[in-house]
């Protein structure tokens, strides 16, 4: 741990938004924000069963995972031209630059787009492209990791991946997301094997809603590098030992857990546990459009409900890059960057 010296309270929130940091859970298309939603409708024809912008917002109150993902879904319908995932990359660009996030690895749903009739070129090539200007323009790198829908069947999956075989070169690695509960990670053994052996880097949601024994199987069957979410670690000693002594990167979205009832309030919440426990924990945004906040927010607003410090929040932002699939030497001069941050900072 890298020793860092006390900032006052009332500086923090100022450090946590200069800190360059990485996103590693991010559903792009949790960062449509009902503007533009309506905006691409308008332009692509397609009816929503709201009427404006603040009807919809104001049905964005969850009580659980699935009752978000039902608008999720129907908010990602009006997804059909590769502008239309640029444009939607590209405003989180906007945002991520805003909290000095410097490296993203963005999620996606590509069977919520195939299944309406969307080709995966379609959606890749918008996505890329607007990965290529993230860098140019903002100079953020960042990259792909194509998720598997886990309440549909291996089948499905399998026929994604050959879909996005042309593409491999621009996906960095495979996630599993969607509802969890009842559809554990061994459900995905075989396309997780394969995919291994075709060199993606693995990831999956665990623990979110779902049982220690699904981090356990994600890792030990799926053989994943980190957990998504995974705070339901803490109901299990020997888990928690286990993704210490690993070193297994937890992405939490303490937002996300809030709004989707995970959590009663930020001051339950057991980041800072996890945490003082050792665990490589990380903030993220989830599906900032939805959850009231992206990367700034989660991180002050988890702050000051959990009353933590200058030495949590250079944890966290080291822990992002240490965790990141960015190759060593640019992860060396991001990490060099972080340290000149909080040596400069008074
Ligand atoms: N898809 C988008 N957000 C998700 C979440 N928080 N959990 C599972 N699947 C998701
Ligand atoms: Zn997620």
């Amino acid at each position: 741990m890298t020793s860092v010296k006390p900032v006052p309270a009332e500086r923090l929130p100022e450090l946590l938004r200069l800190m360059p940091k990485a996103e590693l859970h991010i559903h792009i298309e949790g960062s449509l924000e009902p503007e533009l939603i309506f905006a691409l409708a308008k332009r692509n024809g397609v009816a929503l069963a709201y009427g404006g912008v603040e009807e919809l917002r104001s049905a964005y109150a969850f009580t659980n995972l699935q009752s978000f993902l039902d608008i999720y879904y129907a908010g990602a319908s009006v997804l059909l031209k590769e502008q239309d995932f640029y444009d939607m990359a590209r405003a989180y660009f906007v945002k991520a630059r805003a909290d000095n996030v410097v490296h993203a690895e963005l999620f996606f749903d590509p069977q919520t787009h195939t299944a309406r009739g969307v080709g995966m070129d379609v959606v890749i090539k918008g996505l890329h492209r607007a990965c290529v200007d993230a860098k140019t323009e903002f100079g953020i790198s960042a990259s792909l990791i194509m998720c598997f829908l886990r309440h549909l069947t291996e089948e499905d999956a399998f026929e994604t991946l050959e879909q996005a075989m042309p593409y491999r070169d621009l996906l960095v690695g495979v996630g599993l997301d969607s509802g969890e509960v009842g559809n554990p990670p061994e459900k995905f053994a075989r396309v997780y094997a394969r995919c291994r052996e075709l060199g993606f880097r693995l990831v999956a949601h665990a623990g979110e809603e779902g049982p220690p024994a699904y981090i356990w199987t994600a890792l030990d069957v799926l053989k994943v590098e980190r957990i998504d979410h995974g705070v339901q670690a803490v109901k299990d000693p020997a888990l928690m030992q286990r993704l210490a002594k690993d070193r297994i990167a937890l992405t939490v979205c303490p937002l996300s857990n809030l709004k989707l009832c995970v959590f009663p309030d930020l001051g339950s919440h057991n980041l800072r546990h996890l945490l003082d426990a050792g665990l490589a924990i990380t903030i993220n945004s989830d599906d900032p459009a939805y959850f009231g906040g992206y990367m700034n927010e989660n991180f002050t607003q988890t702050f000051a409900a959990l009353g933590m410090d200058a030495q949590h929040a250079n944890t966290l932002a080291r822990n992002s890059f240490e965790a990141s699939f960015i190759e060593s030497a640019a992860k060396g001069r991001y990490l060099d960057r972080l340290d000149e941050c909080f040596e400069d900072f008074r």
